[in-house]
Order: structure tokens, then C-alpha cells, then sequence
């Protein structure tokens, strides 16, 4: 898998201010993201990222809130630039490619589900899911069969012509996650996607999603600040710690060996049933 990774992540630094180039050498040289705030006014996104991401892999990036997780996400379908680093997605340098290239690539290889569901108010459940085939240029028909096939598939068959505001958080979510499998894009990228629900509704997703993967093998990248949903739902986990990794590998991985002090105190919180169960 790592000759051959979906999403190649290499020498990815990101830094947010009015002239990122001018504080590299001091990124570079290791200055700590307080300091660099501190004396020169520019926000350490991510320093010196390597990562692979292998296809029909649930990889979960973890970390406290501002640690970098969505800065992270968003390069790869580059809704962020990069100070520095190269980003390859399936063989394709990312960055290369041109303003209709990356329209084309963000309609077709991925999809996302957002914390706040990004539903569009004034359409109907059907229209929400079927929303990217219609920017994708597919006809009536085939798009509100497909949408039905994903409702169905969520959980909410029938739900079609109700309103995002007559459904609870957890239905709407499951429209966001239906929305994003509608397009078949191979890759999902998930922000926090489940932050905002009631735990009870949040483990169903966990449980939803896994069963769904099963059946699709997209590769999953998936964001939390919650190291118990990392562990239950990520083939893979990596952390991030002030816009660094400190550590990735297998939840067993993880749990068996923390890499230092930050990911320690993440595992003494992790539940009980979910360490021993
Ligand atoms: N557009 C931006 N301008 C300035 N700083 C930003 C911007 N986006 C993110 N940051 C900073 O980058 C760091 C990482 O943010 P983010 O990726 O949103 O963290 P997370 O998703 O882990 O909570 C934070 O310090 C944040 O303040
Ligand atoms: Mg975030």
C-alpha cells in the first residue's frame, strides 16, 4: 500500500499571515507555533507533514481543536494552497492542475461531509442528495433514482420530499452522508462529521458508516477530536499536535505505545470498554 498510496502527502508545510515565504526559515528551523504567532504575527497551519493514505482505507486524523486537522483535509482537494510540499492524489499532482482540471477533479474523485450537515435549506431532502450529479451534469431521471438508491441506503428511504428543518441532527447528517455518496466519488473526506451529535446517534453513524464501507470501500479520511470514535472507526490514526504529526499507525498502535506525553493523556481518556472490550 505505501508503493502504491492514494493520497501521497510529502514535505506539506502551511503557514497562514500576511507572508508565509518570510517566516519559513524560522518554520524550518523548528520555532514553536506560539513563538512564531507571538514575534512575527503568522499561524503555523502544518509543519513538514509526510503521509500516505492507501485506497480503501479509513484514516482518521486526530487531534485537540486547532491542531491543524481541517487545514490538513482541505488541501486535498486544495480548497487550501500550500506554503510548501506536494500533495498527489491517485498519481495526480494536485497542485498542477488547472482551474477546470480541479472543478472536475472536486466534482468527480471526492466528496465531503461537513460537522454542520451544509445542507441547502430550500431544497427537499432529494435535491440535497442528488445536488452533485446535477452540478455534474447528469439528467432528472437518473439523478432522483440515484438519490433514492442513497436514501434508502442511509437509513431514509421516503425521506425525499421532507425539508432539512423538519428532520433531527442525526437525519441530517445521514442526508449530508447520502449526499456524498451520490456522486460515487472513491474518496470521502469527513470534517468532524459526527462532532455535533448526541453520543447515542453518533456511535449509530460510527455504526452506519462501517457498515456501509464495507460494501463500498471508498477511502475514508476522517477528522475527530475524539480519540474513542478514532479508534473504532480508523484502520489507521494519525495524530497532530500544533500543526505537526507526532504519530501514526494502527489503533492498537496507538493504545499499546503513544509517542509521547500528548498522545498519552488522549489514551488515558479513551473508555474502558472501548480499550478492553
Ligand atoms: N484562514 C486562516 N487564517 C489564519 N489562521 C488560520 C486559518 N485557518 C486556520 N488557521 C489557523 O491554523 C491552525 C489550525 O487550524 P484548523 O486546521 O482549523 O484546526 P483544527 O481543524 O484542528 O481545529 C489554527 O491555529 C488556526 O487558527
Ligand atoms: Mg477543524
Amino acid at each position: 500500500m505505501t508503493d502504491d498510496p492514494l493520497i501521497r502527502v510529502r514535505g506539506l508545510y502551511k503557514i497562514f499571515g500576511p507572508d508565509p515565504e518570510s517566516v519559513m526559515p524560522q518554520v524550518e528551523q523548528g520555532m514553536d507555533k506560539d513563538a512564531l504567532l507571538q514575534q512575527t504575527g503568522h499561524a503555523l497551519g502544518l509543519r513538514n507533514i509526510d503521509l500516505d493514505i492507501g485506497r480503501g482505507e479509513v484514516f482518521v486524523v486526530m487531534g485537540l481543536s486547532g491542531c491543524g486537522k481541517s487545514t490538513l483535509l482541505r488541501h486535498f482537494n486544495r480548497l487550501i494552497e500550500p506554503t510548501r510540499g506536494s500533495i498527489r492524489v491517485d498519481g495526480v499532482d494536485v497542485l498542477q492542475l488547472g482551474r477546470r482540471e480541479l472543478q472536475e477533479f472536486r466534482r468527480h474523485r471526492m466528496s465531503m461531509v461537513f460537522q454542520r450537515f451544509g445542507l441547502m435549506p430550500h431544497r427537499n431532502v432529494l435535491d440535497n442528495v442528488a445536488y452533485g450529479l446535477m452540478v455534474q451534469g447528469v439528467g432528472r431521471d437518473e439523478r432522483r433514482r440515484r438519490a433514492e438508491h442513497w436514501l434508502e441506503a442511509v437509513g431514509l428511504g421516503g425521506y425525499g420530499s421532507q425539508f432539512p428543518s423538519q428532520l433531527s441532527g442525526g437525519q441530517q447528517q445521514r442526508v449530508g452522508l447520502a449526499r456524498a455518496l451520490c456522486t460515487d466519488a472513491g474518496i470521502l473526506l469527513m470534517d468532524e462529521a459526527f462532532s455535533a451529535l448526541d453520543p447515542l446517534i453518533r456511535s449509530e453513524m460510527q455504526e452506519q458508516l462501517m457498515e456501509l464501507q464495507e460494501r463500498l470501500h471508498k477511502t475514508i479520511v476522517f477528522i475527530t477530536h475524539d480519540l474513542d470514535e478514532a479508534l473504532r472507526i480508523g484502520d489507521r490514526i494519525a495524530i497532530l499536535k500544533d500543526g505537526e504529526l507526532v504519530q501514526q499507525g494502527a489503533p492498537e498502535e496507538i493504545l499499546s505505545a503513544p509517542a509521547d506525553a500528548y498522545v498519552e493523556a488522549f489514551v488515558r481518556n479513551v473508555t474502558r470498554e472501548q480499550r478492553w472490550g
